[in-house]
């Protein structure tokens, strides 16, 4: 292990018990940015692989998963240099094309380096991932993938092992919509020989940003964006420069932040249109939504009501802003609905959020919310995933007295800097050790 991976391992090690304190009261108010996307951030990192040479990338955001990506990449034989969220990478051969377990485990997404290195150098070993505690999480239609673009493969030892002299291009028609599915197979499939088609594909911004850098390398690629996306496989890939696209989370958080507050908060440096089924749903409640050309404005207001909301693939609302929307609705008149429609288990901060009043009734992939301005008061607390972390820190900003939450470990795997951000619109916010 050199030097970088070793401090990286013993910080983050340091932070896992670090907490956030919030003191619910403060409106807030101003201007705040949002960063590059985590989930966009990832895949284009992990794409690197594909060409050796130096790779350049901008707004690549400062948090966990991306460290957990570069000791990955670093692994991998590739030499990194970071200088806040401008990222170079030196892509070299690696030794083996092995993902090992005790660095996959620390992020699931690491999955999405089993098509680069497999189309790359013929062969892949890839740990099954950990990640977030959102139910069973497999990765079954990645393997089915790379073995429909022709490469043998089997799970030994908690291992993915994929062996293909070059991939093939084919037809993948993917039975369920998967972000990371669509990614890996287009990284496979860029330099397969033939022409891929992949149907039911993801249409979230951030699988359209990958599509972007894969172009920029020399990829030649269509319908991003759209459920059809073709590829034809060329011989070779070039490095090139990227900057990250808006983190459309990151922002709706944000902007949930000012809104449970009753304040009127701006959002800039993000892509309204990748928030429409957020900000739709806040007018429907009686916020104000001005948007921008890169900026949302949520508009101060003292009552809003209760709506009904079913988390789905983009354009639907992203399942990675239920939490934090359900805090929003605790505070709501009235009662809503909240569905979830991605993860079988994605309701693990209900509890959280009835320990510090909440009234919330989980039954399986349904949860009831009766809205209570003003009913939350200060606990401890804690998260066992990102997002809804990010939903008891907004729960705590309107609960009376102080709210602690710990375990921000999962916080900092996706949020740059969250507690800064608030504090900069007015919370009354810290990070304690
Ligand atoms: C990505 C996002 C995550 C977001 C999720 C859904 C990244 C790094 N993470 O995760 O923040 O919550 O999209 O928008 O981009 N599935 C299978 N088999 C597979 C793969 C997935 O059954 O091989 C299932 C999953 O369990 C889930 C659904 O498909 O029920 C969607 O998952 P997927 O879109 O693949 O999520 P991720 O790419 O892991």
């Amino acid at each position: 292990m050199n030097m970088t991976s070793h401090r990286l391992i013993t910080q983050a090690r340091r932070v896992e018990l670090d907490s956030i304190i919030v003191k619910g009261g403060p409106v807030l108010s101003g201007t705040v940015s949002t960063s590059g996307a985590k989930n966009a951030a990832l895949p284009v990192l992990f794409s690197a692989l594909l060409a050796d040479g130096t790779h350049r990338f901008t707004r690549v955001p400062v948090l966990r998963d991306i460290d957990s990506t570069h000791q990955l990449l670093e692994a991998l034989g590739c030499r990194l240099e970071r200088n806040g969220t401008d990222v170079t990478i030196e892509v070299a051969p690696p030794g083996e094309p092995v993902a090992h377990y005790d660095l996959v485990r620390k992020m699931r997404a690491s999955i999405l380096c089993l098509g680069p290195l497999l189309t790359r150098y013929g062969e892949a070993r890839v740990s099954l991932p950990g990640g977030c505690a959102i139910g069973s999480r497999p990765i079954d239609l990645h393997v089915e993938t790379m073995r429909k673009l022709g490469a043998e493969v089997e799970i030994d030892q908690g291992y993915v092992i994929a062996r293909a002299k070059r991939l093939v291009g084919e037809r993948i028609l993917f039975e369920k919509l998967t972000v990371g599915g669509t990614e890996n197979a287009l990284m496979a499939a860029v330099l397969a020989r033939g022409t891929t088609v992949i149907e039911n594909a993801a249409k979230e911004p951030e699988v359209v940003d990958l599509v972007h850098y894969l172009r920029a390398m020399g990829a030649q690629i269509e319908g991003e964006g759209t459920s059809v996306i073709t590829i034809d496989g060329v011989d070779e890939l070039h490095p090139a420069s990227h900057a990250i696209v808006a983190d459309r989370i990151e922002a709706g958080t944000l902007l949930i932040a000012g809104a449970i507050t009753g304040g009127e908060v701006t959002v800039d440096r993000c892509v309204p249109q990748h928030l429409e089924a957020l900000t739709d749903k806040m007018q429907d409640c009686g916020f104000h939504i001005e948007t921008g050309s890169d900026s949302i404005t949520v508009g101060a207001t003292d009552s809003w009501t209760g709506t009904d909301i079913s988390t789905s693939p983009y354009p639907g609302f992203p399942t990675d802003l239920q939490a934090q929307f359900m805090a929003l609705m605790t505070q709501a008149q009235g009662t809503s609905v909240v569905t979830e429609g991605i993860f079988e288990n994605r309701f693990m901060h209900v509890q959280e959020l009835v320990r510090l009043g909440a009234d919330i009734t989980p039954m399986r992939q349904v949860a009831v919310v009766r809205g209570d301005r003003g009913g939350l008061s200060g606990a401890d607390v804690m998260a066992t995933d990102l997002r809804a972390s990010a939903s008891l820190v907004l729960a705590g900003l309107v609960a009376k007295g102080e709210t602690r939450v710990n375990r921000i470990y999962h916080l900092d795997r996706g949020y740059e800097k969250l507690e800064k951000k608030l504090a900069s619109l007015g919370a009354d916010i810290q990070r304690v050790r």
